[in-house]
Formats: C-alpha cells, structure tokens, sequence
C-alpha cells in the first residue's frame, strides 16, 4: 500500500513472444508467475511468429492462465506477415486482450496508450520524405504511427501514463543489434509525442538484442522488454520487467515510479 491508502501498482511488461503452434502449454506458466507478480500485463507485440489465426488462438489459450489480471496488448512486425493482423487482433481482443492500434485505455488509474510503431532510424540520420514514392511511403508510415500514438495519449487525464509500443522510439534501446539495421528497429519519430505528454515510462520490444534501458531526450524511461533482452540481462529470472507505480505524490505531480527489474 502507498500513500494515502492507494495501493501501488505493478506493471509485468515483456514482448516478443513469437507464439507458434507449437507452444501450446508451453508458456501458462510464465503467465501464471506474471499473475501473481503483478496487477496488470502488458505485451509488445511479435505475440505470434508468423501472424497466423492458429497462433493467435494457441496465444490466447495461455493466456488464460493470466486471466486473473488484465492484460494490455499491441501488434508487432511478425503479427502482420501473414496479413491476417486483424484476425490476430480479434482472436485476441475476443480472449479479454485490450488490444490498442491508436487507442488508450485505463486500468487501475494508469493510463495505456499504445500503437505498433515503425521504423525509419533515429536522430539525424532519419528517413526524411524526399525522392521516389515509395520512401515517402515509408516515412509516412512512421509519421501514421507517431500520431496514433499521440491521439492515443491525448485521451488520457490519469497521473500515470505507460506507452506501448513495438518498434523502439530511441536509438539507446537498439544499441547491441548491428548499427545498419538500427534504421530499421525503430524511429525517432514516435519520441516527440512522449515527451509532449510526459509519459511515466515507455515499454517496446522488437530489437531482440538491443539494450534493456535508455531515456528520451526529455528523461523518460524507456524499456526495451524483448524476452531475448529479458533473458540476457537477467538469465536467473522469469522474461519480463516489473514496473511500480506509486499513487501520484501530490498536485505538483510529482511521480514516484520505482522500477524494480
Ligand atoms: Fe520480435
Ligand atoms: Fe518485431
């Protein structure tokens, strides 16, 4: 319990499942540990390997072992290859998945705002929309993405605010994969909306060897909570990362979030 009676929350954040059929009765124990670790699930996408319907429902079968606690869910790159992505969204949503592309949602008092993101790289060296039509499909891609996310959190008045993505926001959260594909593991254009609304801590998966931990320019955590980054960091623990949220300090809003993975 925290201040003023309010009960502290606990957030177990991890992505990069890639279920396949071939996990069926392979990951309920995890979430049973996550269960009765936290108060509320999160999933960053790559939830199936190849985006196929009889993933989905294997996914959503060992799901039922969190069922005590609500579970918060985007889509990853793999969700899509097969371009059954809305079938996997429904397949889910359909299991008690709150499942955001663009929306937010409230649990407990904390707000989620999630969206798959894109790539596109970070900083300077981002894609800029210039030359032939299919780049500045591209980069309009990622511009899509970034005002989802921001439409999303736009919705949201709680004290606290987690955004949920796929595709990383910084560059710190790749480093450790191979710097020609960082381009492709994320874009700087999803980090203005996190800074604009002051969001308690982002959560992405998708560069399964990129670093746990980093900070937007304006100081919001970041977690990169791939399982493969999970698992590197911490081998002698179960694959995802606890967040605690404390009941809001005072008016100022000041926060008081301890992380404790
Ligand atoms: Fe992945
Ligand atoms: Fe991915």
């Amino acid at each position: 319990m925290g201040n003023n009676g309010q009960k502290t929350v606990r957030i177990a954040a991890l992505a990069d499942l890639h279920c396949t059929v071939d996990h069926k009765n392979q990951l309920g124990p995890l979430f049973t540990q996550i269960a009765e670790a936290a108060d509320i699930m999160v999933l960053c996408g790559d939830l199936t390997d190849y985006g196929l319907p009889e993933e989905a429902h294997v996914l959503a079968h060992e799901l039922s072992s969190a069922s005590t606690i609500p579970t918060v869910a985007v889509l990853g790159n793999h969700d899509f290859e097969s371009g059954k992505q809305q079938d996997v969204r429904h397949i889910l949503a359909d299991a008690g998945i709150h499942m955001l592309d663009g929306e937010a949602c409230q649990i407990h008092d904390v707000g989620f705002a999630g969206a798959k993101g894109f790539c596109g790289g970070f900083g300077r060296a981002t894609l800029s929309a210039w030359g032939e039509g299919a780049i500045k499909d591209f980069v309009q891609e990622a511009l899509d993405e970034s005002m989802k996310l921001e439409a999303a959190l736009q919705r949201l008045r709680t004290p606290h605010r987690i955004a949920v993505l796929h595709y990383s926001p910084i560059r710190a959260t790749v480093v450790g994969e191979p710097e020609e594909i960082f381009a492709f593991l994320g874009c700087s254009r999803l980090e203005d909306p996190l800074n604009r609304h002051q969001v308690t801590a982002v959560v992405h998966g998708h560069a399964h060897r990129g670093a746990a931990e980093g900070k937007t320019t304006a100081g919001v955590p970041v977690y990169n909570v791939g399982i493969p980054v999970l698992r590197a960091a911490h081998p002698d623990r179960p694959p995802f990362r606890l967040i605690e949220l404390s009941p809001q300090g005072n008016e100022s809003g000041t926060r008081r979030d301890s992380v404790v993975v």
